[in-house]
């Protein structure tokens, strides 16, 4: 099987190019490098049966070159988090949108099958007991940058229906909610990377808003398997599934446990969202998912528990500081660069 993967540097993508190099799969990776980084890859970096492509998404012929003689295309290559896309509003756009259509083509022009990753983001406000995926969409202004990810991703779903509708794609749709693990980065506003990294620094751990506000983590261990098996799933082609946790925690909640799990000296701080994005920002008061469709059809199961999964993110975020200080990391890393160049 011969598998690209589009953001397969970045969180999400790195575990499953590790997955699919598990389950004996040529796998090529696209990416830009944008929020991913090849360091991600390391502990695959010397498998024959990785190729990374430093590219982008937007290189409507560089991503035809990229799938062609695929047999299937994970489609996880966007502008995430709510800081990048609040700040860069306009190339986010144009990679959510335009990159997906040129993958789409791709996918079609070949024969490839597509899974495409799009998120739990595109239900916006809708503070429903669970979420199911026929669940109304409520969202803010689309003049407003933080609803532009949901609206996009909303585009790239509609637009992958109506690529299965019109010429036949064997497409498949999933929304990842609130996904965690080793790995991701808290630069562009992810909560778990950014509490854990301060209570292992000993500083204050920063929620934004009054910190009631709920949401549903899951683990990458437990999100990758399903997607790989619902892309294999041909009674899965042209729906959408919900792939989230099991356990509601509030993030004030989620704070005290990455204290009490971390051992950390720090305390809790609060900051607006006015001052953490700008003023007028809006967050949904919480986001539950129903994911019995997965569940039954797959067997998608989000069995890892929460303190576990921060024991895990700690670890990991833990180990990787201590190696970056050392010599010959940093002489790898120039080795990595040079080569994604
Ligand atoms: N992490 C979550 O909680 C979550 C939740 C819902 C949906 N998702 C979706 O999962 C996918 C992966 O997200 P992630 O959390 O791993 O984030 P990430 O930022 O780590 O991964 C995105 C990857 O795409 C790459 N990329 C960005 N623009 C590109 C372009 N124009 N061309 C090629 N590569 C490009 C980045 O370099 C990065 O490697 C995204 O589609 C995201 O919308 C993630």
């Amino acid at each position: 099987m011969r598998t690209v993967i589009t953001g397969g540097a970045g969180f999400i993508g790195s575990h499953l190019v590790e997955h699919l190099l598990e389950q004996g799969d040529e796998v090529v990776v696209l990416d830009d490098m944008s929020t991913g980084a090849p360091r991600n890859l390391m502990g695959s970096l010397d498998d024959p049966r990785l190729t990374i492509e430093h590219g982008s998404v937007l290189d409507r012929e560089k991503v035809l070159a990229t799938v062609r003689g695929a047999d299937r295309v994970f489609h996880l290559a966007a502008a995430v988090g709510v800081k990048l896309i609040v700040e860069q509003p306009l190339s986010s756009l144009r990679t959510n949108i335009h990159g997906t259509e040129n993958v789409l083509d791709a996918c079609v022009a070949t024969g490839a099958s597509l899974l495409l990753v799009s998120t739990s983001e595109i239900y916006g406000k809708n503070a429903s007991d669970k979420l199911t995926e026929e669940s109304d969409r409520i969202l803010g202004s689309p003049l407003k940058s933080r609803w532009t990810y949901a609206a996009a991703k909303g585009i790239d779903e509609a637009f992958a229906h109506a690529y299965w509708t019109e010429y036949g794609l064997d497409v498949t749709i999933v929304r990842p909610f609130n996904t965690v693990g080793p790995r991701q980065t808290g630069r562009y506003g992810m909560v778990v990377p950014n509490l854990v990294g301060q209570a292992l620094r000993g500083e204050p751990l920063t929620v934004y808003g009054d910190g009631e506000q709920t949401r549903c983590f899951s683990y990458v261990g437990d999100v990758v398997p399903a997607m790989v098996r619902l892309i294999a799933e041909p009674r899965a082609t042209g729906q959408a599934f919900n792939l989230g946790g099991a356990e509601e925690v509030s993030i004030n909640s989620l704070a005290q446990r990455i204290i009490d799990v971390t051992g950390s000296t720090s305390h809790v701080t609060h900051l607006s969202y006015g001052e953490a994005y700008a003023a007028g920002f809006e967050d949904m008061r919480r986001r539950v998912p129903d994911y019995t469709k997965a569940a039954e059809l797959v067997g998608f199961d989000p069995a890892t528990r929460l303190d576990d999964i921060i024991l895990r993110v700690a670890g990991e975020m833990h180990s990787r500081e201590r190696r970056e200080r050392e010599p010959q990391f940093v002489r790898r890393q120039v080795i990595l660069d040079g080569r994604s160049a």
